[in-house]
């Protein structure tokens, strides 16, 4: 079953390609139009104008809280009856050191607050974290997808994996254009959505 969205479309594949062609023009609006730099930085209420900005387009839910159970391969994330409690749970975790932050990313990823977007829009809410709290983002270039995808699988569990792919993908550039233009497209073509180029969008 294909989403419910506000362009009323039925195939998957042609959601995909205009889901990923739509937000990524918003992604790149949110950077140069300097509204990325107005978000609560380590808060719901940030991951929720994040994304909201980047899929209220498309979906009904941009920036809602979800109102279903949702799991990925074996991983079950936060049932609804507990997510507004485990939301208000994160946002008091403390981030002032690498360490914290990336434990507050984990749990954040736990919560898994939206129906779909998590992955492309706490990816984002994590480097304000860090640009805010370290002086630094990461190069998302410097994460193999599988890398990332099987480090993040095992984050309930442990999260060693994913702080040693962070830690080596830090950058001190955090005001650079292109390191958030080349993040975005990766941050998407971790997720499966590589038919648009970020440069070549409007
Ligand atoms: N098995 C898993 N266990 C825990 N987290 C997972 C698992 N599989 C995927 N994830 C996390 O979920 C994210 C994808 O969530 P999703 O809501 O689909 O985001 P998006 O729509 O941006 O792809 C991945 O980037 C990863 O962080
Ligand atoms: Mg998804």
């Amino acid at each position: 079953m294909v989403l419910e969205n506000k362009l009323n479309i039925t195939n998957q594949i042609e959601l995909n390609k205009i889901e990923e062609k739509l937000s990524k023009e918003k992604a790149k609006k949110f950077f140069d139009s300097g509204k990325i730099n107005q978000i609560k930085v380590g808060t719901f209420a940030g991951l929720k104008q994040i994304h909201k900005y980047l899929f209220e387009d498309i979906y009904d839910f941009a920036g809602k809280m979800r109102d279903v159970n949702i799991s990925k391969g074996n991983f079950r994330f936060a049932p609804v009856m507990y997510l507004e409690q485990a939301l208000k749970h994160i946002d008091k975790m403390p981030q002032s050191t690498f360490d914290e932050i990336v434990e507050k990313y984990v749990e954040m990823n736990i919560a898994h607050p939206f129906r779909e977007g998590n992955g492309r829009a706490t990816r984002i809410w994590l480097d304000l974290i860090f640009k805010k709290e370290i002086k630094k983002v990461v190069d998302w270039n410097k994460i193999d997808k599988e890398d990332y995808l099987s480090a993040m699988e095992r984050s309930p569990v442990k999260d060693v994996e994913i702080k040693h792919l962070l830690k080596n993908a830090l950058t001190d550039k955090i005001d650079e254009r292109e390191i958030f233009m080349k993040g975005i497209n990766v941050s998407y073509y971790y997720e499966g959505y590589d038919e648009y180029d970020i440069h070549k969008l409007l």
